[in-house]
């Protein structure tokens, strides 16, 4: 028998994940009927997932090609950002591992403080206050910093986080305006104006949540129009934006400073919060804000409740800045003007900023080009809005979702994860129904061949879904990625796979 191939092994690997995931939705309660009930009625209500086939397990693909991860800037992965990490550390050789106390009582120190300073200062902003996490500073925002009385208005495709926050928000009324939309946000505050009058006096406040760079669509929110519009029906200053730059730190502006500082609006945002678990490559959450005299001592019940992982944290938020002041002096000593540059294992030291813009558009162009991508398109098998037009736009986003018919979005995941790629399949309550997508994601350590083997590997697959329209295929109403996976699903006896349920998707 020959010995298997590495592609062989990692097929093997790959269907061992799929076979996994198909096995946890047999259901499980009905064979536990002697158990204790704690155990029996928590299966049950897990059941209740499992009959739908939509049991969020835990899966692996580690050996493809990243077009999935948030570390869009191939830092994580960097030796460079490890060796700057274990740098940090060896200066600080006492640090305790653990937090020793909430922030408010023994849980504070001078290391902290210094990073908070020089993040604030980075940015543009006069204080900042360091969380575990982007979801918790999006949490303890929206959870302390509204008043009785307030309201807070939000883009409809606003993240969970800030829906986790408004859930033990004192601000009582709560209202979403359409996606981007300067003019629904008008509406929004003049309706909010008028109807409530201590709003309208200006003795309380109304906060604007928005994201920068919104990964589901891979827009960017239209600040400047936003920021107007506030000012125009809140002279007085009792409307205040809070922006989520998740997505921007790093990536837009000069050194990346984000979307605010691209645009100059630092005074005129009262709150930024920037994640260090995507484009940083590292972990936690920051959130600065615009005045000197409020907002860092908000009563934030994360921080009282709540402990931070000290000095690794710090240590790799500041290996960050030191990796990314390292690239900057290594730009300008090779007349590079500003961004970064990364020095991957493959050897193309480029401007990190500057090497996502160009592999967003070389995969925009491919697949534009390409007969079988405009055909799909014209027979509504897909669709990519934001690969249109990228050569006018001054600057495009890390995020490339590809929409699908509902459920074919599975069909489109199964079929790039055989092809050596990894991509994550979007579906309701994430987007809205009906909206169903595979979200990919750009990263400044993507090679340019990997970028054209992605826009070629889904033209393959619009081909497929093309031939099976058509009927080109007799007796193959399913693409063979998607064959194999039912083949699967038989051998283990589970039957009336749903596909739109197939793969497991972490964001429900
Ligand atoms: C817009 C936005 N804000 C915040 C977060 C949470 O960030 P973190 O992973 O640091 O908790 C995410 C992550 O999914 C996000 O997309």
């Amino acid at each position: 028998m020959p010995a298997p191939t590495t592609a062989m092994m990692y097929a093997g690997q790959d269907l061992a994940q799929i076979q996994k995931w198909i096995e946890g939705q047999k259901l499980k309660a009905p064979a536990m009927k002697d158990a204790p009930p704690f155990y029996r009625n928590l299966e049950a209500a897990l059941d209740e997932r499992r009959a739908g086939h939509n049991l969020v397990t835990l899966h692996r693909f580690e050996h493809k090609v990243d077009f999935s991860s948030n570390d869009f800037l191939s830092l994580a992965t960097s030796g460079m950002l490890r060796e700057a990490f274990l740098k940090e550390l060896e200066r600080n050789p006492d640090f305790a591992v653990g937090s020793t106390g909430s922030r408010i009582s023994d849980g504070n120190n001078a290391y902290m403080e210094s990073v908070e300073s020089q993040i604030a200062m980075f940015h543009g902003a006069e204080t900042a206050l360091m969380v575990s996490s982007g979801y918790d500073a999006n949490c303890a925002i929206f959870s302390a910093v509204p008043r009785p009385g307030d309201a807070i208005v939000y883009d409809e495709l606003i993240h969970a986080g800030v829906h986790d926050g408004m859930k033990t928000s004192l601000a009582a009324t709560q209202v979403p305006f359409k996606h981007n939309s300067a003019d629904s946000l008008r509406e929004t505050l003049v309706s909010l104006k008028e109807s409530q009058s201590l709003i309208r006096q200006g003795t309380r406040c109304v906060l604007i949540a928005v994201e920068a760079v919104y990964s589901m669509d891979g827009d960017v929110t239209p600040l400047a129009e936003i920021v107007q519009v506030v000012k125009d029906i809140f002279p007085a200053g009792n409307a205040q934006i809070v922006i989520d730059e998740a997505h921007s730190t790093r990536l837009v502006g000069k050194n990346g400073r984000g979307l605010v500082c691209a645009l100059g609006l630092e005074k005129e945002i009262a709150i930024r919060l920037h994640t260090y678990g995507k484009g940083l490559g590292a972990i936690g959450g920051m959130f600065d804000f615009a005045s000197p005299r409020t907002g860092r001592n908000a009563r934030y019940r994360r921080l009282f409740f709540g402990r931070l992982t000290r000095v690794p944290l710090i240590a790799a938020i500041l290996a960050n800045s030191t990796v990314l002041n390292t690239l900057l002096k290594l730009c300008s000593a090779r007349h590079i003007h500003d961004g970064a540059i990364v020095s991957n294992a493959r050897g193309d030291p480029r401007r990190l900023q500057d090497r996502v813009q160009h592999l967003v558009r070389r995969f925009c162009e491919n697949i534009e080009a390409d007969a079988a991508w405009d055909e799909a398109v014209t027979a509504g098998i897909c669709s990519m809005p934001v690969s249109h037009d990228v050569e006018s736009r001054p600057f495009v986003t890390q995020f490339l979702p590809v929409w699908t018919r509902q459920g074919q979005n599975y069909f489109l995941t199964m079929h790039l994860h055989g092809d050596g790629y990894t991509a994550i399949p979007i579906d309701p309550p994430v987007v809205p129904r009906g909206t169903g997508r595979v979200r990919l994601i750009i990263h400044a350590g993507n090679t340019d061949e990997e970028v054209q083997g992605l826009a070629a590997s889904i033209c393959r697959w619009a081909r497929e879904m093309l031939d099976i329209q058509e009927s080109k295929t007799p007796g193959n109403e399913m693409p063979s990625a998607m064959r194999k996976v039912y083949g699967l699903a038989q051998a283990v006896d589970v039957h009336g796979l749903d596909p739109s349920k197939l793969a497991a998707n972490p964001f429900e």
